[in-house]
């Protein structure tokens, strides 16, 4: 794997919402094989960078600037093209089908790769359930009486059903306990171990930039610095506003 080759690269993009300014030149690349993080406080545009990446914005939403992926300008491809392409995206609201079992909603997650007559897609499964023993014990479970933790291991399961090549989370910490947030971002870490490239928006910035490889501070719609993980951990203006005493940003947690 060459590690210096830039898998995503997303330059000058702006987003508003009519007359809300979500997003303002907001440029980043995430190089291949690399785990990037984008730290912001709520507000601050995070799902609307995500969003306008994957082609997902709401219809009020309108995007102008350049996201390039493995050297491709992906400007008006839908959706489904850029999933075909290599990218997944985690949203914020999970998207669980709740009545569904735990291993429909893998399946769904694969289906893409069925329809394509892709032979093996299935075989992630097993690749799935190994990274989360948990869901190969709940296969059968209605994904609706998953705890918040599970139900997070289940939105990234389905999206790795996918194969991706560039994994998007948005804040997958939020809402969970600090062992459920450490045992999601292990895992994150393993992905990228596995050859998976991954962005990852998060609130909480002291867990983002302890599993990150390089990271980007987004202040209401602009990025105001970036650098290594390790750097911004150390730079004061990053502990003052986000490793603060207390700023976990994880929320009470359940
Ligand atoms: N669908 C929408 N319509 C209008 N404004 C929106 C919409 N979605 C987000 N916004 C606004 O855009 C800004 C960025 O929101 P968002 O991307 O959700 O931030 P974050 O994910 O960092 O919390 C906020 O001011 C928010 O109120
Ligand atoms: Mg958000």
């Amino acid at each position: 794997m060459n590690a210096t080759r830039t898998l995503l690269e997303v330059s000058n993009l702006s987003v508003r919402y009519g007359k809300v300014h979500a997003l303002t030149g907001a440029s980043l690349a995430v190089p291949a094989g690399a785990i990037v993080t984008v730290i912001g406080a709520n507000g601050a545009g995070k799902s609307t960078l995500l969003n306008a990446i994957m082609g997902a914005l709401p219809v009020s939403g309108h995007a102008a600037g350049d996201v390039r992926y493995d050297a491709q300008a992906l400007g008006g491809w839908p959706v489904e093209r850029r999933v075909a392409t290599g990218m997944s995206l985690v949203p914020e609201k999970r998207e669980l089908f709740s009545s569904m079992s735990v291993e429909d909603n893998l399946l769904l997650g694969g289906f893409r790769r069925y329809r394509a007559g892709e032979r093996g897609w299935r075989g992630t499964l097993d690749e799935v359930y190994a990274l989360f023993p948990r869901l190969r014990e709940r296969a059968s479970q209605a994904a609706g009486t998953l705890s918040g933790g599970e139900r997070q291991m289940l939105a990234v399961g389905r999206a790795l059903m996918a194969k991706p090549s560039l994994l998007m989370l948005d804040e997958p910490s939020l809402g969970l306990a600090p062992r459920i947030v450490r045992e999601i971002f292990h895992i994150i870490a393993r992905l990228r171990d596995a050859g998976v490239s991954i962005l990852l928006v998060e609130q909480n910035a002291r867990a983002a930039l302890q599993v990150a490889d390089y990271g980007y501070v987004l202040e209401t719609g602009e990025v105001v610095l970036e650098g290594p993980a390790a750097s911004l951990a150390t730079n004061p203006r990053v502990i003052e506003s986000y490793l603060g005493l207390g700023k976990t940003g994880a929320g009470e947690g359940t």
